[in-house]
């Protein structure tokens, strides 16, 4: 426990002053959204927080403000299971450089549940909505460089097996709560891909096992659901560890456009993901713009 809090406060240390950048998380009300928040906070960065509840995110800036009296922290909503909040979100936003943005909003393991438009929660909250919102902040990301930091799970990639087909993501019949969590996961990977393939300074990170609550609220039937409810404390590290690695590729020189971390700085391997294949990097992006389309977005 000693060395954990240890190498977070050693590696803290290493992070450069961050005065005058901006950073965009979401779901930074809570866990590793929330710890990075309050990274960055304390660096000196200005950080829009974004969450679906006004008071969680009030809550998370009054935490932060007691650590970083002078930080600009501000709030912005959408619920990612309804794209038209997304979208009303951005129009409401007043921005006009963007240092980082962190797609880090995240649900798992959960039980079958459609979305307000009709499609998987999970497929949604943690991939589609994401897409959509760097859709709609396209221009501020191209304008500013900025860098789009997507939270997957490399664990969770055993499970995937991307289908580019909405009939069948839906299908409450096959519905595998840890499948469908795999799924929206591997899709973080291709869409980062495909953002660094247009030109984007795009990562994506692997946290490992983390305890921050999302296991609590694995409410999925079956086994994993399960473990990751009853087992998963037993390996899961405390979140000032298990952030280090979405602020390591937030930050770092070394994490340029394209590349994967795990374990804090380490690279991983994005080839040995079981059912890796290249071609889905732009099936997922056409799937996934078709799909918009198709729900008038
Ligand atoms: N913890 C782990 O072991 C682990 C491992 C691998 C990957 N990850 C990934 O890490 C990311 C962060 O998860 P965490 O562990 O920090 O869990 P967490 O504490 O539950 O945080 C998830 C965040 O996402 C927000 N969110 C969920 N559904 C949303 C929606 N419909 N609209 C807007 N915001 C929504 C939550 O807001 P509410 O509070 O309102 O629900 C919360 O702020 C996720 O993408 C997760 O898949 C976590």
């Amino acid at each position: 426990m000693l060395q954990n809090k240890t190498l977070f406060e050693r590696f803290k240390e290493n992070v450069p002053s961050l005065t005058g950048k901006t950073f965009m998380i979401t779901g930074a009300n809570s866990g590793l959204g929330f710890e990075s928040a309050k990274v960055f906070a304390q660096k000196g960065a200005t950080v829009y927080l974004h969450g679906r509840s006004l008071d969680k995110l009030q809550s998370a800036i009054d935490e932060i403000q007691k650590l970083a009296p002078n930080a600009k922290l501000i709030p912005v909503t959408s619920d990612l299971g309804d794209l038209s909040s997304v979208k009303e979100m951005v129009s409401n936003l007043d921005i006009t450089h963007l240092d980082v943005l962190m797609l880090n909003a995240g649900i798992g393991l959960v039980e079958y549940k459609l979305t307000k438009q009709g499609i998987e929660s999970q497929f949604q909250v943690n991939h589609l909505s994401h897409f959509y919102l760097v859709q709609q902040l396209w221009d501020l990301i191209v304008k500013s460089k900025t860098r789009v930091v997507s939270v997957s799970a490399k664990p969770a990639m055993g499970w995937a097996s991307l289908k580019f087909d909405l009939d069948a993501i839906n299908k409450k019949a096959t519905y595998v709560p840890q499948n469908a969590y795999g799924d929206s996961k591997l899709a973080n990977v291709h869409f980062t891909l495909g953002l660094a393939k247009r030109g984007i300074h795009a990562c994506v990170i692997d946290p490992g096992p983390v305890k921050t609550g999302i296991e609590n609220k694995a409410n999925g039937s079956g086994f994993f659901p399960f473990l990751a409810r009853n087992v998963s404390f037993l390996i899961a590290v405390k979140v000032e560890v298990g952030v280090l690695t979405q602020i390591f590729a937030s930050v770092s020189d070394k994490a340029v456009a394209g590349t994967s971390w795990t374990n804090t700085d380490q690279f991983w391997d994005l080839s040995k993901i079981p059912n890796f294949k290249e071609q889905d990097t732009d099936a997922l992006w056409q799937f996934s713009e078709e799909l918009l389309r198709s729900k008038g977005f």
